[in-house]
């Protein structure tokens, strides 16, 4: 593969062209500044590349996704959210010896330590979720030393007690006590239980919610440098430890243009409900732009087609109501949402197509679980994908993040004495 010419200033620079193992091209600019005297500036990063990473593939036009070059679809259809979790970290899938290791390690680990119970007593009722996952995962690095030595295990640690820490911040909210895990579950069926149990009465896990909440968090194990994972590789690349880092990486997904966004799309779809539910009426609102509303759901900075992810979401909701027999409106609603916005020229023209959070909230939401967890649920998922790209970064000794800026602000002038 050659190299660009640049001509800058009557002279001409080579910028070298690397290409990657699905022939996506990239101009590396390393070199730019020593050479040129130049930055190149692109704020929102969308025509620059933070990395180069083996981990998860996609390509927007097409609307394919592939988790270490397998498929989400027969990813989502044969594996369980463990293996996923082994896979995207090691880079390969687990002998059958190694993922029965790895589960059982998962289990062993589900326990917080206890004086963590205190902390959750300090928050309000009504505190978020997310602000109380992000404030854990850094208290975790207070527990369990942040040596080399316990790296392998702190990852068990955090995937394993990700599930406990979601599951007492809904008991808290709603003041019920905490329900512990127990080792005889999956660590689906464990987080359903420790939502939903209650002291007074055996809990039975469904086989049909378990499924679906299998499904989900496959589908969110990874998505290649989403913020929340670029600020993931931002907080690692000053070598700050795992727990910080994915502390850091909650916080990147709570906005409602990110992460926050499945609960949002609960609120809209709410919201259209109440008011009759003409969601013509809330689609013109969106195209006239003057009120800033966004279809919340739909559109992604990489997928300019159907976010696959999307795509197997609706099935299985639609598998679900079905299986439960139950009739969700706000689901009836989506699908008259998603088939007119498809056909509308304002969305098509801006190629904005469901994502994945245009459905997973009603999936959530027939589970049971509240609104405003349904970005902890978003983490719960991601958590291996974002310990997989720290730990591919730490393990190229990547230097750490310092973009430069373009100064536009006041020239030279003395602060004189008043
Ligand atoms: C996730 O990056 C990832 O991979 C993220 C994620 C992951 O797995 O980690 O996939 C998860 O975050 C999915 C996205 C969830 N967010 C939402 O659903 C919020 C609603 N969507 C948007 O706000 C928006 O589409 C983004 C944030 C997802 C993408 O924004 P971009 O790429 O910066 O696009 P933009 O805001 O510049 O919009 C381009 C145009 C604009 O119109 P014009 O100014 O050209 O007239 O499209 C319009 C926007 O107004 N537009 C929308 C819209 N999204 C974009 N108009 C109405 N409704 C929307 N949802």
């Amino acid at each position: 593969m050659g190299n660009a010419k640049l001509i800058y200033d009557d002279k001409e620079y080579e910028l070298p062209l690397v290409v990657g193992t699905e022939g996506e091209r990239a101009l590396d600019i390393g070199k730019l500044l020593a050479q040129t005297g130049l930055i190149t500036l692109d704020p929102a990063y969308t025509s620059t590349g933070s990395c180069s990473s083996k981990i998860t593939f996609i390509d927007g036009d097409q609307g394919i996704l592939r988790y270490r070059g397998y498929p989400i679809e027969e990813v989502a259809q044969r594996a369980s959210f463990t293996e996923v979790a082994y896979l995207l970290i090691n880079g390969r899938r687990p002998t059958h010896e190694e993922l029965v290791s790895f589960r059982t390690r998962l289990t062993r680990h589900t326990l917080i330590h206890e004086d963590m119970k205190k902390f959750y007593e300090g928050y309000p009722p009504h505190a978020h979720p997310m602000a109380i996952m992000a404030a854990m995962f850094a208290s975790l690095s207070s527990f369990y030393p942040e040596d080399e030595a316990e790296l392998d295990l702190n990852i068990v640690r955090i995937l394993a007690k990700s599930s406990t820490l979601a599951a007492f911040a809904y008991k808290k909210s709603i003041g019920q006590p905490f329900i512990y895990p127990r080792n005889d579950l999956s660590l689906a069926g464990n987080f359903l239980r420790m939502m939903f149990a209650v002291p007074a009465e055996e809990y039975v896990v469904n086989p049909v919610m378990e499924d679906a909440l299998n499904l989900l968090l496959i589908l969110h194990a990874d998505h290649e440098q989403n913020c929340s994972t670029s600020t993931m590789r931002m907080v690692g690349s000053s070598g700050a430890n795992l727990f910080a880092s994915i502390s850091a990486a909650i916080c990147s997904l709570w906005g409602p243009l990110h992460g926050g966004a499945n609960q949002a799309v609960i609120e809209m779809l709410d919201e259209i409900r109440a008011d009759g539910g003409d969601y013509k009426k809330f689609l013109a609102e969106v195209k006239d732009g003057k009120s800033k509303t966004r279809l919340m759901g739909f559109g992604h900075r990489v997928y300019k087609n159907f976010d696959p992810r999307a795509k197997l979401l609706k099935d299985a909701a639609d598998r679900l109501f079905s299986e439960l027999g139950i009739h969700d409106p706000l689901l009836e609603l989506a699908m008259g949402i998603e088939e007119e916005a498809l056909k509308d020229e304002y969305f098509i023209k801006r190629k904005l197509y469901p994502n994945v959070d245009f459905y997973s909230g009603i999936i959530y939401r027939t589970m049971g679980i509240p609104t405003n967890m349904f970005t902890v649920m978003f983490t719960l998922g991601r958590l291996p994908g974002w310990i997989a790209h720290w730990l591919e970064q730490r393990a190229e000794g990547a230097r750490i993040h310092r973009p430069r800026q373009l100064y536009i602000g006041e020239t030279l002038r003395s602060f004189t004495s008043r």
